[in-house]
Order: C-alpha cells, then sequence, then structure tokens
C-alpha cells in the first residue's frame, strides 16, 4: 500500500520532502501546454461522498495534467443508492484494476478502512471531523511559499474547530515543522482536547491576533451544528469574523487563509477576502501543485516510504 490517510504518518522531513516536490509541479501548471507523460497507463478513482468544490476538482485536474486516467464515481447516480456498501464499492472499482482511490466521506476512519481492505492506493480526501491531510498540505505550501518558513511563526486558527478536520490536519503538521498554533474559537465550538496536541487554546481573537504571521479562518459548520449550540451567526461575526480592522491589531503584514468555501460576511469580511491580504485564490492553485505532488510520489517517480 502506498497510502496518505494523515499527517501524523509523515515525519517533517517527508512533509517537506512533498512540498519541495510540488515546486515544480506549480512550474508546469503554470505553463500554456500542461500535459506530462509521467502517471500514463495509471487509473485513479475519486470516491466523493461529501460535497466537494475544491478537493475533487484539483485531483481530477491533478492527474490528467500527469497524464493519469481519472474517473469520478458519482455517489448521487450509483449504486450506493441500492444500499450497497462502501466495502463492495471499493471492491468493484478495484475489480476494474484501479490504481488509487481518492475518498471523501462522512465518517472518520473511512479512508483507512479503505486502505485496510484494497491493494489500490488511498488518499483521505477528507473524513468527517478526523483529518484532511491534502488541504493541510497545501496549507504549508502557502505559508512557505509567503512567509519563507513555517518554523518560530505564529499561526492563528479560528472558527469552528469542533467539526475541522482541517483544523485536525494542520494542527497535526505545523507542530512537527515547529510553527507556534493557537486556535481560538467559542467554548462550544473549541473541544478542550485540543490542547493535548500541544498548542494554546483561546476564546478572545483579538487577545491572540499580535504577531500572528498567518491567520487561517475555518468555515462554521452550519450544517454540522446540533441546534443552539453556537453563538448566533451575528454574534460569532462580532467576536470571531475577520475584518480588516481587525488584523491591523497583528501589527504587522499578515496572510489571511481560508479553506473554502467561505461563508462572506461570517467567518470573514468579503472586503478582506478579496483583499491583498488574503491567500484564499492561491491556496486553490496550490492544492493542484500539492495534489501533483502527491499523485507523482505515490503512484509514479517516487519512493514507498515518502508517504505509508
Ligand atoms: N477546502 C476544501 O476541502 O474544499 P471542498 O470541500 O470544496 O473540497
Amino acid at each position: 500500500h502506498r497510502n496518505l490517510l494523515d499527517l501524523d504518518a509523515l515525519t517533517a522531513e517527508e512533509i517537506e520532502h512533498v512540498l519541495q516536490t510540488a515546486v515544480p509541479m506549480k512550474e508546469i501548471l503554470a505553463r500554456p501546454l500542461k500535459k506530462l507523460p509521467t502517471l500514463r497507463g495509471k487509473s485513479i478513482a475519486l470516491m466523493f461522498y461529501e460535497n466537494s468544490t475544491r478537493t475533487r476538482t484539483s485531483f481530477e485536474t491533478a492527474g490528467k495534467i500527469l497524464g493519469a486516467d481519472v474517473t469520478n464515481f458519482s455517489v448521487a447516480q450509483s449504486s450506493v443508492n441500492k444500499g450497497e456498501s462502501l466495502y463492495d464499492t471499493a471492491k468493484t472499482l478495484q475489480a476494474m484494476k484501479i490504481d488509487l482511490v481518492v475518498i471523501r466521506h462522512a465518517s472518520a476512519g473511512a479512508a483507512a478502512f479503505l486502505a485496510e481492505q484494497l491493494k489500490a492506493g488511498v488518499i483521505n480526501g477528507g473524513d468527517g471531523a478526523h483529518a484532511h491531510p491534502t488541504q493541510a498540505l497545501l496549507d504549508f505550501f502557502t505559508l512557505k511559499e509567503r512567509l519563507g518558513e513555517i518554523a518560530g511563526k505564529k499561526i492563528v486558527i479560528v472558527g469552528d474547530i469542533l467539526h475541522s478536520r482541517v483544523a485536525r490536519s494542520n494542527v497535526l503538521g505545523l507542530k512537527k515543522l515547529g510553527a507556534e498554533v493557537v486556535l481560538v474559537g467559542p467554548p462550544t465550538l473549541l473541544p478542550p482536547e485540543m490542547g493535548y496536541l500541544g498548542v494554546k487554546l483561546s476564546h478572545d481573537l483579538d487577545r491572540e491576533l499580535p504577531g500572528a504571521d498567518a491567520v487561517m479562518a475555518l468555515r462554521l459548520q452550519l450544517e454540522r451544528q446540533e441546534r443552539g449550540l453556537f453563538p448566533s451567526v451575528r454574534e460569532y461575526h462580532r467576536l470571531y469574523g475577520l475584518t480588516k480592522e481587525r488584523l491591523a491589531k497583528t501589527g504587522k503584514a499578515t496572510i489571511v487563509m481560508h479553506p473554502g468555501p467561505i461563508n462572506r460576511g461570517v467567518e470573514i469580511a468579503s472586503d478582506l477576502a478579496d483583499s491583498t491580504s488574503s491567500v484564499i485564490e492561491e491556496q486553490v492553485t496550490n492544492g493542484v501543485a500539492v495534489r501533483m505532488a502527491l499523485l507523482y510520489l505515490l503512484m509514479g517517480g517516487g519512493t514507498s516510504d515518502v508517504v505509508d
């Protein structure tokens, strides 16, 4: 197996290797003619049981640029609706000699389950509130591009930490890379156990902003909230919403990140999202480059020890 399930399986050196490999991939992405034969003859299946714009499309784009055949498994039109299990669905795809599966699923552990069952490689495209390793890697690529180094930098992650697989994977990786990480959110959305990962927890965004090199806003996952558990959307924006005025409290040229999709005017003001402080679009571009690097390392020219 050659899988990427979460970042706890990677050393700092292995993460750096993925990020280094993504540098030439981003150059290829900028070419007018972007097509390489690297993964010609290899096949990738995208199994997205939850909605996605960025992750699914960027894996498809990345695979096609590298010459792989990419099959989009559409859950809505599949035999999942006739009750076929995840196990049998994956076995069916494997019988078609698929080399690698990218899965997004509402259940934490779905990607690990597939990795145990399949001979094909598995990449976790997001499983429940557990992990989203490729998002974290593209975030690290963006941080390095803008800040030079990650070690010693202060990264504030603010929002719905409770439901966020992005926050969990980012914390695991950022700690390995030597960043100072502060998680901020209302008590209802900031589980105390996140503190065990060696990061500071805070309910006061304004107090944590001074000195921040990057502020990463996370989406309020309204579809996963239990009613009445969180501050009202208006109250949330007042206390935790990023605005230009609030960002000025960092006292430096801080970059603003968001994995998307964004709720404009809730976790981030619209004019800030579209400003030069925002690297949100660059994160999306970098997502293609990082996923090209991962496909290359897992399926093509990489060594098996890069990613377990
Ligand atoms: N950031 C992210 O995973 O976006 P999608 O849900 O659109 O893939």
